[in-house]
């Protein structure tokens, strides 16, 4: 009989045995949703404890997350229907949302690491992710508008942009525009990025749900296994710096795999909004204690191999401290 019990007996041993003791500040991206307006900080029905912030309320949050000691945000652009049109052109005008909020948080907090989400589904009438062709979702007709959004927050001074339309060459078509107007910022892109039920609550959030239609065509086929591998040795190949799996837990084994593949590049979990609802609900109705459920999940997804965990629980973890066994 092997005894794997003595492992177990204290806390102290069982801290002294864990591969992933804890999760820290550091490890965290926190997304943002960003609105027009002044003092605005409304709450997503869908995600209880998410707001939507314009950018003066934004930068009063910004405090709080870097009082926790969390430095990186992600920042998603929310727009009127009315500004919204079949090319997505609110989303790269000089004076789009995304690069006025990079602009005001660098100039507050110049140290602060901002991520941009790089996509026009929150920005284009119809709610796709690229241009429109009949019903078509075109690619390489919509890389010159993504690569203009990656420019104009670059010059805002984003620390890096995160390209999530899944076109092929996006982070190609990327890259040239930066490096030829002679930009250091950096790309993290969504490479392994599935056509998944998880995202349903994002969707009221930044209000890009597709208007007919699906994804179906441009993210992954969840049934697929090497073809996430494939997307993301392609998006090294374009030269992408950190790379990125989405959802997280319906997809340890992808992590894993790209954990080990590409261990050269850090490798970013994107726990997305309908996990984050889906704990957040399931503890409110009591079936699980939320710490330890968050707890439980985050640091499986560590496990895995993510090096960061972009999450909408992260204020609220390092909070509690939840990653303090006693505290949960
Ligand atoms: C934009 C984008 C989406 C998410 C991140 N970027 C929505 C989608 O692809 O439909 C989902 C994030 C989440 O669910 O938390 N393309």
């Amino acid at each position: 009989m092997k005894r794997f019990r003595p492992y177990r007996e204290t806390q102290e041993i069982r801290d002294k045995y864990a591969d992933v003791p804890r999760i820290l500040p550091d490890d965290f991206i926190y997304p943002y949703f960003v609105v027009e307006g002044e003092g605005v900080k409304t709450e997503i029905s869908s995600m209880k404890g998410v707001y939507r912030f314009s950018i003066d309320s934004l930068l009063i949050d910004l405090q709080d997350l870097l009082s926790l000691g969390i430095n990186k945000a992600l920042l998603f652009g929310v727009i009127a229907e009315d500004q919204k049109d079949e090319r997505g052109s609110a989303g790269y005008r000089h004076d789009n949302i995304i690069s006025r909020a990079v602009q005001a948080i660098k100039q507050r907090f110049p140290q602060f690491i901002v991520f941009t989400d790089v996509c026009l589904c929150e920005y284009t009438s119809h709610g796709h992710c690229g241009l429109l062709h009949h019903h078509d979702v075109e690619n390489d007709a919509t890389l010159p508008l993504l690569a203009e959004m990656a420019y104009q927050h670059a010059v805002a001074g984003a620390d890096f942009v995160a390209p999530s339309a899944m076109m092929d060459g996006q982070v190609d078509a990327i890259r040239k525009r930066l490096q030829e107007e002679n930009l250091h910022t950096k790309i993290l892109a969504y490479s392994a990025k599935y056509a998944s039920a998880f995202y349903g609550p994002f969707r009221e959030a930044a209000d890009s749900a597709p208007s007919f239609g699906d994804r179906k065509s441009y993210q992954m086929d969840f049934r697929t296994k090497e073809q996430g591998l494939d997307e993301i040795a392609a998006d090294i190949e374009e030269g992408t710096d950190w790379i990125m799996v989405k959802p997280a837990m319906a997809y340890l084994d992808m992590l894993y795999r790209a954990s080990q593949r590409f261990s050269d590049y850090p490798l970013v979990a994107y726990q997305v909004s309908g996990e984050y609802s889906m704990l957040k609900n399931g503890a409110a109705q009591g079936y699980f204690d939320e710490g330890r459920i968050f707890f439980e999940s985050l640091t499986a997804i560590r496990r895995a191999g993510a090096k960061y965990i972009i999450s909408y629980y992260a204020k609220e973890f390092v909070r509690n401290k939840y990653y303090e066994q006693d505290k949960v």
